[in-house]
């Protein structure tokens, strides 16, 4: 866990500002980063079963040398952790171990340790202090950013939950290395989104660097500091989504339709290629409607396709189910507001804007002719 310099990328909320702690080495600092957070005695790390065997040990050795004495949960890896029994599970098991108001629950994993241990130290005692320690390139470039946490009900995903934010990120970039090739390619369709919401010279930068980026080079550092300054500066502005923040959902109406039709299981589909596509779909919808140049849409699966990324509803391995099933399932988002589908489209690449009433007809003669391979 050696490395260079160490970025820091400043969340300046009023009363909650944190550091993001970005490079290779970053986790070797946590004991007196956390230390530093100040009266902190205990910590627990919750993690999973992937992880917890590879990093947790070095993490309670750094906080056992800053004086802080460690406790470790470990969950089971996957989405279905993120459930009511599992956050039940996780909340007694820290009340077990006797964590105070002042102690610091440290998450470290992927999205979905993120977002349980988030939840968990939200709920304990009315509130905890959260150290983010996200492992996955997808939970370094947003999850772990901005302060939202949860779990999912039967009904659909992230419907249950709080924001809180973290009081420390650490984006510890050395452990991407060891992450398997298809989690890499998923965590870098978060990264492109950046580029497509507000910010066309960053995808330009995305489309000479992606392969270096995904090799784990320098630009993976970049890639990642520039991702949470982009969010960063979007949290610092609209916290609790009444506006902005929306645009973070680009692509996502689309995916998390997807991650419903194929029942949240991973060996299909997994978050990020879900984006993916969903990104994709973004903007030939967008083309569609007559807002968004055609060579725009095509420059942006041309991107996504070279990177080695699913762009198309017939990519989702066992099929995307009918037209009628994603709007059902898109229906069950929570960025349904008055009933009314709430889409995130383009005018273009780094053009997004949020489009609140996009009639659900429009949306189905739109699937029905992706799906016929129009
Ligand atoms: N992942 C979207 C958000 O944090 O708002």
């Amino acid at each position: 866990m050696s490395g260079g310099a160490l970025r820091i990328v400043p969340v300046s909320l009023p009363g909650r500002a944190y550091d993001i702690v970005i490079g290779r080495g970053a986790l070797a600092g946590a004991g007196a980063r956390i230390a530093a957070l100040g009266s902190v005695r205990q910590a627990a790390i919750v993690t999973d079963a992937h992880v917890g065997p590879l990093h947790a040990a070095a993490l309670e050795a750094e906080l056992g040398a800053a004086g802080i004495r460690t406790t470790r949960v470990t969950v089971q890896a996957g989405e279905g952790s993120k459930s009511y029994a599992k956050f039940a599970e996780v909340c007694d098991a820290l009340i077990a171990a006797r964590i105070e108001r002042k102690d610091v629950v440290v998450a470290l994993g992927g999205g979905v340790v993120g977002d349980l241990a988030g939840f968990a130290a939200a709920s304990l005692l009315r509130g905890v202090r959260l150290v983010q320690a996200p492992t996955s390139l997808l939970a370094q470039v947003d999850s772990s950013v901005g302060g939202k946490t949860g779990i999912n009900s039967p009904h659909g995903k992230n419907l249950v939950g709080a924001f809180h934010q973290p009081s420390l990120v650490l984006a510890d970039t050395a452990l991407i290395d060891t992450l398997p090739a298809r989690e890499r390619k998923a965590g870098y369709a978060e990264v492109v989104k950046y580029g497509l919401i507000n910010d066309a010279p960053f995808f330009e930068w995305c489309e000479r660097h992606g392969g270096a980026v995904m090799a784990g080079g320098p630009e993976l550092d970049e890639a990642v500091a520039a991702s949470c300054a982009a969010k960063a500066g979007v949290v610092t502005r609209d916290e609790r989504e009444d506006g902005e923040r929306a645009l973070l959902n680009l692509g996502h109406t689309f995916a998390h339709a997807i991650e419903r039709i194929v029942a949240y299981d991973n060996a299909r589909m997994v978050h990020g290629e879900a984006v993916s596509i969903g990104l994709a779909l973004a903007f030939r919808f967008s083309q569609r409607l007559g807002l968004c140049p055609g060579q725009d849409a095509t420059r942006v699966s041309a991107h996504l396709a070279a990177m080695g990324m699913p762009t198309r509803l017939s990519d989702v391995p066992g099929g995307a189910g009918t037209p009628e099933a994603l709007l059902e399932a898109m229906a069950q988002d929570k960025k349904v507001a008055a009933g009314k589908l709430t889409f995130i489209l383009a005018r273009g690449i780094g053009q997004s804007f949020i489009a609140r009433d996009v009639p659900p007809d429009e949306a189905k003669a739109f699937l029905r002719a992706e799906m016929a391979g129009e």
